[in-house]
């Protein structure tokens, strides 16, 4: 029988689960829903800024270990300053996606802040070593913090590529969504301001009645595919919204963007018309 990949048996280990839960605990007590929240996660790049900024101390360490080995310690001690300091709102935004994931996602998360907090510890170590005049010590301690580095950036790449996490989950929906007029049933059958579910072609699709006015969204949640039908509708600076029942995202119901995070990828949007006395949808 084929063996798991270990980073599969990471996300299937439950022994991670007393760590990871409260470590989501802990962020969702600090960092409660509101702009800053919204900034880490980079609702207002349309992108998760989490991927963005680890490419700063990633580069700093990376480059700080060929400035050692070509016996440039000085240069490598700043760029190893740089890569600490640059590694806390990296964090930072990792932690807010974090808090916000499924739990197979958090176990393999968990590791993953374990591999850098690790290296930061070796690179902070680094440093004072080399303060110290052991520049051996301070290499050496700055290799250490390279592999853990390392580990954590391939454990992130799993969570990206393989697991999803940060990818836009509303995508496909401009593929496979209908492209021609799509009959959706009698208006009669949609109640005034309730989120209804319908299957438009080979996706469901989140149906709004608004008077006259219908809005149409790709039901599954650009964030990680909850139901966005299965959600309450708000309103956010005026703006009819619908908020995700999986991690509260809010999206406006006009153009599908997200008001306020996790999600920072759009819903797809569908057209819609009223021919005789039936709903018809298509992909915008
Ligand atoms: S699935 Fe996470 S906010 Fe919608």
């Amino acid at each position: 029988m084929e063996q798991p990949r270990v980073f599969d048996r990471i996300a299937d280990d439950e022994r991670l689960d007393a760590v990871g839960d409260a470590l989501r605990r802990g962020v969702h007590a600090v960092l409660r829903p509101g702009v800053v929240k919204d900034l880490l996660h980079g609702v207002f790049l349309g992108h998760p800024l989490h991927p963005a900024l680890v490419q700063v101390p990633i580069g700093c360490f990376a480059s700080a270990a060929v400035l050692d080995i070509g016996g440039n310690s000085r240069d490598a001690a700043r760029l190893i300053g740089l890569g600490v300091l640059s590694s806390v709102p990296a964090a930072a935004a990792g932690l807010a996606d974090y808090a916000d994931s499924q739990q197979d996602h958090r176990r393999v998360g968990v590791v993953h802040a374990a591999a850098n907090s690790a290296a930061l510890v070796c690179y902070v170590a680094s440093l004072a070593l080399r303060a110290k005049g052991r520049r051996r010590g301070g290499v050496l301690s700055a290799m250490a913090g390279l592999t853990f580095s390392m580990a954590g950036a391939t454990l992130g790449g799993d969570l990206a590529f393989r697991r999803a996490v940060g990818a836009n989950h509303s995508e496909h929906a401009s593929r496979v969504g209908p492209a021609d007029w799509c009959d959706l049933g009698y208006v009669e059958q949609f109640a005034e301001s309730k989120p209804t579910r319908r299957m438009a072609g080979d996706i469901p699709v989140l149906v709004v009645r608004r008077g006259e006015d219908f809005a149409v969204l790709h039901d599954q949640c650009s964030h990680m595919s909850g139901p966005l039908s299965e959600g309450e509708l708000t309103e956010v600076d005026g703006v009819d919204c619908v908020q995700c029942p999986w991690h509260g995202s809010v999206f406006r119901l006009d153009d599908g963007r997200p008001a306020h995070g996790p999600a920072t990828a759009p819903q797809q949007r569908l057209d819609s018309r009223v021919r005789g006395s039936r709903l018809e949808v298509k992909m915008a």
